[in-house]
């Protein structure tokens, strides 16, 4: 047997002794998940919620700490799906958002507040010289990939196989599965203008656009949920070249990177200019209804209604929560922090940078049975047999089926939370401790010590 396969047979016999752990420690959270099977489908609100044997049910959060209702903590390494860039409910972001609130939740006409938040990010965000709100990162690239159609009058689009840009049909190909729709009912018409490639293939960028009229390519510039996968050297700069070349639209879905990587993106830290982005989680302070599309005016001016007064002229977009004086005022509060506070992002970067190293060499005095991949406080930790540089190389190059979901139960038993049972990712706050990020680093040794010397 090759030691990969010593280790599985290992890890197959500790899952359900970690099971009854985690059991033995969340009673009231098995009792509401038993509940919520019989009206959620699945007893979660969103699939990718699920934690084996169910997921702990979190009653608050504040700081880089939540509880669940059996009166556990948890260090939070996942922080509302990478949205809290301060933490769990910042007292001024609070503050103001409660003195907002008495005035109108939801004004539902053009507002003094959405306004000035606008003007705010055309000021702090590269690129971005018009911009448009919306209620998710989902409707962000959505929008995008229209205006794009919109503005070239080309059909197709790029994606990268394992980029996430929310559940928008013609986006939503090539996540989990290679080149194929990723869910039942959506049919093969609506991707039939998406065109996908390998992260970090040049190769293949120039092959795809020389062969289509391609509207747009639209990434992510560090693959999140594909793996925390960072660009190669030079990536991006030959990313943004050909798609000059070939009059092809560069889209940034900065939905996790905005805000996080540096106050303007990955387009800041990577010194990228893409011609349009999309903002989704951090834009909206904390709140929900977050997400927001922008890009140079010379784009933006084809969703104007006064320029283009004929609809079918124009790119839509719209809707009823849209400017939402909550969302607006959380976001305008927290991204001014940030704006002031700037001093936070290198900290976090290099905190991150130094404990990625630390798992680093864990994993090699393990024998190289895992590898690091990501930058700033977008990281992931691949049990793979060689370090990945795209998604595919994330599925193929894993050595097990059930190191993942044994990581997560064992962390989660030793007090720290993050989703996902099939890669081991965080979306940090730029403000947790070196002690909490150094105890997720000794959980991680410690469960390496266990299922390599049992
Ligand atoms: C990179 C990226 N784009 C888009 C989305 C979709 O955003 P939302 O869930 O707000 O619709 C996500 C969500 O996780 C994301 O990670």
């Amino acid at each position: 047997m090759s030691e990969y396969e010593v280790v599985e047979s290992r890890l197959s016999g500790l899952l359900p002794s970690l099971e009854r752990d985690y059991v033995g420690k969340t009673k009231v959270s098995s009792e509401l998940f038993r509940r919520s099977l019989r009206v959620l489908p699945g007893g979660v609100t969103y699939h990718v919620r699920f934690l084996h044997p169910y997921p702990p049910f979190i009653v608050g959060g504040s700081g880089t700490r939540v509880w669940d209702v059996d009166g556990n903590e948890y260090l939070d390494f996942w922080m509302g799906h990478g949205t809290h860039v301060l933490g769990h409910a910042p007292d001024f972001v609070v503050d103001a958002v409660c003195e907002i609130s008495r005035k109108g939740t939801h004004l539902g006409f053009e507002n003094y507040y959405v306004l000035e938040y606008a003007e705010y990010l055309t000021k702090v965000l590269p690129n971005v010289e018009m911009l448009r709100f919306c209620v998710s990162g989902t409707e962000a690239n959505m929008y995008l990939v229209r205006l794009a159609r919109a503005y070239t009058k080309r059909k197709y689009v790029v994606k990268i196989e394992g980029g996430w840009h929310g559940g928008y049909d013609s986006l939503h190909i090539s996540v989990n599965l290679i080149d194929e729709p990723e869910s039942a009912g959506l049919l093969e018409d609506s991707v039939k203008y998406t065109l996908t490639i390998p992260f970090n293939d040049l190769d293949a960028v120039e092959k795809v656009l020389r062969k289509y009229p391609v509207a747009a390519v639209l990434l992510e510039p560090v693959l999140g949920g594909g793996g925390c996968l960072e660009p190669l050297e030079g990536y991006l700069r030959g990313l943004r070249q050909l798609t000059y070349e070939y009059g092809t639209l560069l889209i940034l879905d900065e939905v996790i990177s905005g805000f996080r990587l540096a106050l303007g993106g990955a387009q800041e830290y990577f010194n990228i200019n893409a011609d349009l982005v999309a903002y989704g989680k951090v834009i909206g302070g904390g709140y929900p209804g977050a997400g927001g599309f922008g890009g140079r005016a010379e784009y933006m001016e084809l969703l104007d209604q006064l320029k283009y007064p004929d609809q079918r002229l124009r790119s839509y977009h719209g809707g009823t929560f849209v400017g939402n004086t909550i969302t607006t005022v959380a976001g305008y509060t927290l991204v001014k922090y940030l704006a002031e506070h700037r001093g936070i992002y290198e900290v976090a970067n290099n905190l991150w940078e130094g404990i990625s190293k630390e798992f680093e060499k864990v994993c090699m005095e393990y024998g190289g049975m895992c590898w690091t991949t990501g930058v700033g406080t977008m990281r992931a930790v691949h049990f793979t047999k060689l370090r990945p540089k795209n998604f595919r190389e994330v599925r193929e190059l894993r050595w097990s089926r059930v190191v993942e979901k044994a990581f997560n139960l064992y962390a989660r038993t030793n007090g720290i939370l993050y989703i996902s049972e099939k890669l081991f990712h965080v979306y940090p706050s730029l403000v947790q401790s070196r002690k909490e990020v150094e105890y997720l680093l000794k959980t991680f040794t410690n469960f390496m010590d266990m299922i390599v010397k049992l």
